[in-house]
């Protein structure tokens, strides 16, 4: 079957048309292209379809860099000139917005995107499956592992400890037990963490191919192990060489954060297990934006309700009055409270809590912040928005990895009188169709 596609749309699919106007969706294709198609799958109002042949190919189409790009789940945008990818993005926001009634109010204030300055090369995380001793990555919407060598999306030094790492045979023990692997580049040594999702707690044998491991790779910083239903440990520390039992606390990942952003500069760390943003150029970008919108002056509160370690809490803390934190996960919080003690930061105060949780307690200890910082994972945070309520802050900052559930949310806020002031895309991740926006608004009361 051949169709014209006419747009792509979230989730990076091309959409077309059959003739009798039934939707297809299909993959690796691009705006104007005519393609020849295959359905996969049919379902009521729609078919998947994959490409067959591309006849009228778009002038923005380019060869993907990457050799496993038709088989490796990760990236799906490879295909689209680096500008035209942003563009995809900016009008998959749009069509959002418009679909849940936003476009009017947001249009005059929607930013063009904030391009990354590495198209490749920027994730500074990536998460691997291991299968049979082998790495690689699941395929798009299964559980079909494909072998992988490297990932143009990593930083180098991932890549190089990724190759060294598949021929060693201390590996080829760990791997046995292992179901997935993350590698994490700590910026401030060049070195790179693993922590291993292992299937149960590992025996002595299994420690003691780590630190052989340890000692064979030059470039590996140090091993943490993610026992399957257990507490994160034993750790190694390479550098240190501290190594303990139950926790990774002191396997840490240093970011420096430069003092241009706020003023002076902030040694960040973050624990192998806590989150951390992969594209370190664009989160410092997404900070630059985030104290352009705010301004933020002496005596303000703000509460950082998806905090982590205080990426954001921190540097923000040297401009407001006071910060308060909350984070659902230990190791955050146990990371923020770290970080804020390392940089003598007094003004903060950080709480494990769920968002909701968190910021009732604020209000029942008669704590009411004048501004909001939310930056939930991708399911959103509607629960919290619904309870956010009297006395209303001025000012609400909203940073989404996902513009579905952030257009959602941002109509609830829009009905306890929030306006969007502005809306910007950063791209934090290129080559993919994940889009993370940042949105001030503003309570007109
Ligand atoms: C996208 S990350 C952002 C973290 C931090 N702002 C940063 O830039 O590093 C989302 C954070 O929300 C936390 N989280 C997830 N669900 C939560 C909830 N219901 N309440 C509070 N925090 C939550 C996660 O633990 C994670 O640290």
């Amino acid at each position: 079957m051949k169709i014209c596609v006419e747009k792509v749309v979230a989730g990076g699919l091309g959409l077309g048309r059959r003739e009798d106007g039934c939707t297809v969706l299909v993959p690796a294709v691009l705006p104007g292209e005519l393609v020849r198609v295959k359905v996969r799958r049919s379902h009521r109002s729609y078919q998947e379809a994959t490409l067959v042949e591309l006849l009228e190919p778009s002038p923005e189409r380019r060869l993907p860099p990457c050799p496993w790009y038709d088989r490796c789940g990760g990236c799906d945008l490879q295909h689209a000139s680096y500008p035209c990818q942003l563009e995809l993005k900016q009008q998959i926001l749009r069509e959002l917005l418009q679909r849940h009634g936003l476009a009017a109010q947001v249009e005059p204030v929607l930013a063009p995107p904030l391009a990354s300055e590495q198209e490749l090369n920027y994730r500074q995380r990536i998460r691997l499956q291991v299968a049979a001793g082998r790495l690689g990555f699941f395929q798009a919407g299964s559980h079909r592992f494909t072998e992988v060598e490297q990932c143009l999306l990593a930083r180098p030094a991932i890549n190089r400890v990724w190759r060294q790492l598949s021929a060693s045979s201390p590996w080829r023990r760990l791997a046995e037990q292992g179901e997935a692997l993350e590698f994490s580049l700590d910026p401030q040594s060049g070195r790179v963490v693993l922590l291993l999702h292992h299937r149960r707690r590992p025996r002595p044998a299994e420690r003691e191919a780590a630190w052989q491991l340890c000692r064979e790779l030059a470039e590996l910083k140090g091993i943490a192990f993610l026992p399957l239903g257990h507490q994160a440990g034993p750790f190694i520390d390479r550098q240190s060489g501290a190594q303990g039992r139950d926790g990774t606390e002191q396997l840490r990942l240093h970011f420096l954060l430069p003092a241009a952003l706020a003023g002076r500069s902030l040694d960040l760390t973050a624990e192998p297990t806590a989150f951390c943003q992969v594209n370190e150029g664009q989160n410092q970008r997404l900070l630059a934006r985030l104290f352009a919108l705010l301004q933020p002056e002496g005596d303000e509160v703000l509460a950082d309700l998806h905090c982590g370690m205080g990426n954001f809490s921190l540097p923000l803390a040297l401009r407001c009055g006071r910060v308060y934190g909350v984070d659902i996960q230990a190791a955050a919080i146990r990371g923020a409270k770290h970080n804020a003690l390392a940089n003598g930061i007094e003004n903060c105060r950080f709480s494990r809590a769920g968002a909701r949780e968190g910021l009732a307690a604020l209000h029942a200890a008669a704590i009411h912040p004048d501004i909001l910082l939310l930056d939930p994972p991708r399911g959103g945070c509607l629960e919290l928005v619904r309870f956010v309520g009297s006395p209303l802050p001025n000012r609400i900052v909203m940073i989404s990895c996902d513009p579905a559930t952030m257009v959602r949310d941002l109509a609830v806020l829009g009905q306890k009188g929030y306006r969007v002031a502005s809306m910007q895309l950063i791209d934090m991740f290129p080559q993919t169709h994940h889009l993370e926006t940042i949105t001030l608004l503003r309570h007109h009361g």
